[in-house]
Parts: structure tokens; sequence; C-alpha cells
């Protein structure tokens, strides 16, 4: 009888200590999860590829485009012409293709929790299905002070599609004005 109520009476201690502490520990966890994505600083404006096969596949002739730079209609469209990509025939194993389109989609700009993804769905018309991330409204825009000097006759850029050439940080998902280098140009002072 007495060891019976101590049981139980130990398991609403430990479940209220499990319910307190369980709580805490999530606050925790997210704000260690972030801590250890990007190094103590702010979440950046776009989650970074996390996905070796797309690194490989779709970083060998460009930069690796975050998923969450396009809206998932966009990139079903993109991985449907493999073979007809911007000029070059990029088709793929159709398993690979299988595993890198689910990753776009679960990845994609729609639904993900990042500032820059927000933006650039907030600015496409419903029906709007880009094919470039350079050219979504949000990027056109924020582009829009560039001159041909600086980016088509550029020799170190060339197109506005090599992001890397003036993000110097862009493979982290960080693509903010003060890591901005324009070759032959400088630091971007707005
Ligand atoms: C054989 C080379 C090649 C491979 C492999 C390749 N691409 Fe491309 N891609 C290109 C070229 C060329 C362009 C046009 C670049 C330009 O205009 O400067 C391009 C452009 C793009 C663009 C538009 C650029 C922009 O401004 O946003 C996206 C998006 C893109 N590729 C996604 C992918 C994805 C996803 C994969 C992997 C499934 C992939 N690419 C694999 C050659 C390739
Ligand atoms: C020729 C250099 C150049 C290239 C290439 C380039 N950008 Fe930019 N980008 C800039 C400049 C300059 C700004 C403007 C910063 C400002 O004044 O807000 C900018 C702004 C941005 C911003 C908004 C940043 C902010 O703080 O407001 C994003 C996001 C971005 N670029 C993404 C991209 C992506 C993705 C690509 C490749 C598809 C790309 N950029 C290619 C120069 C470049």
């Amino acid at each position: 009888m007495q060891c019976k109520a101590m049981i139980s009476s130990m398991l609403i201690v430990s479940a209220a200590m499990f319910g307190t502490s369980g709580a805490a520990l999530g606050d925790d966890h997210k704000f260690n999860f972030f801590r250890q994505m990007f190094g103590g600083g702010k979440p950046p404006g776009v989650a970074p590829v996390n996905n070796p096969v797309y690194m490989e596949e779709c970083g060998s002739c460009h930069f690796p485009y975050q998923p969450g730079l396009l809206p998932a209609r966009s990139w079903k469209k993109v991985m449907a012409q493999l073979e007809e990509h911007f000029g070059e025939n990029a088709e793929l194993p159709s398993e690979d293709a299988k595993t890198l389109t689910d990753y776009l989609l679960k990845n994609a700009a729609d639904d993900a929790n990042f500032k820059r993804s927000k933006k650039i769905m907030r600015t496409l018309y419903p029906d709007d299905t880009p094919l470039r991330t350079s050219e979504t409204p949000y990027l056109m825009k924020k582009h829009r002070q560039l001159s041909p000097k600086m980016v088509q006759n550029n020799p170190d850029v060339v197109s506005i599609s090599r992001c890397k050439a003036c993000h110097k940080k862009a493979e982290t998902g960080s693509f903010s004005e003060r890591e901005i280098l324009i070759p032959g140009f400088g630091a971007w002072e707005d």
C-alpha cells in the first residue's frame, strides 16, 4: 500500500520534472540548432544546401542554387526539362532526378522559414513560375542598380546567375550587403 503510493507520487514528481525540463529543452534545442548550424550568428537568408548529391550534380556547372530561392512549381519545371537546360544537357539518371526533385520540393521557398525565401514568395504572383532565381521579382529589384559593366561586360562575372562572383558567402545561404564584392569594383556601397 505504502509502496504503491510512493511509486505513484514518484511518477507524478518525475512527470512534472519531465514536463518542465522537456519544455526548457525544446527552446534550448532550437537555440543550439541555430548556433551549431550558423556558427553563433543570425540564421542566413536561405537555408544552406545540405544534400551532397545536389551539391555534386547541381553544383558542377554553376553555383548550387539553394532550394529556398524558388517556389516548388519552378523547381518542378526545371527538373522536368533537364535535357534542355539553359542551352545544355543536364539530364540525370531517373533515380537521381527523383531524389533531387524530392529534395528541391521539400525545401522550396513556399514554406521555408527563412527571410529571403519569404520575400521571394511574397513578391511572386501565384501563377508566376520563373525558371531562374535571378528572375524572381525580388531579386530583379535587388539587382536593378547593377550596370552591364558590372555584370555582362565584366569578364569575372558575365552572368547575374553567377551568384558567388559577388556574394562571397553565397554558399552558406547568406547574401547580406556586407558580404558583396563586385570583381573590379569592390565592396557594394548602397
Ligand atoms: C551541364 C551543366 C549543368 C548542370 C549539370 C546543371 N546546370 Fe543548371 N544551368 C546550366 C547553365 C549553362 C545555366 C545558365 C547559366 C547562366 O545563364 O549564366 C544554368 C542555369 C540554372 C538555373 C537558373 C540560374 C538562375 O539565375 O537562377 C537554375 C535554377 C539551375 N541551373 C538549376 C540546376 C539544377 C537544379 C541542376 C541539377 C539538377 C542543374 N542546374 C545542373 C548548366 C547546368
Ligand atoms: C554582379 C554582382 C552580383 C551577382 C552576380 C549577384 N548579385 Fe545578388 N546582389 C548584388 C548587389 C550589388 C546587391 C544589392 C545589395 C543592396 O543594395 O541591397 C545584391 C542583392 C542580393 C540579395 C538581397 C541582399 C540584401 O541584403 O538585401 C540577394 C538575396 C541576392 N542578391 C541574391 C543573389 C543570387 C541568388 C544571385 C545568383 C542567382 C545573385 N545575387 C547574383 C550583386 C550581385
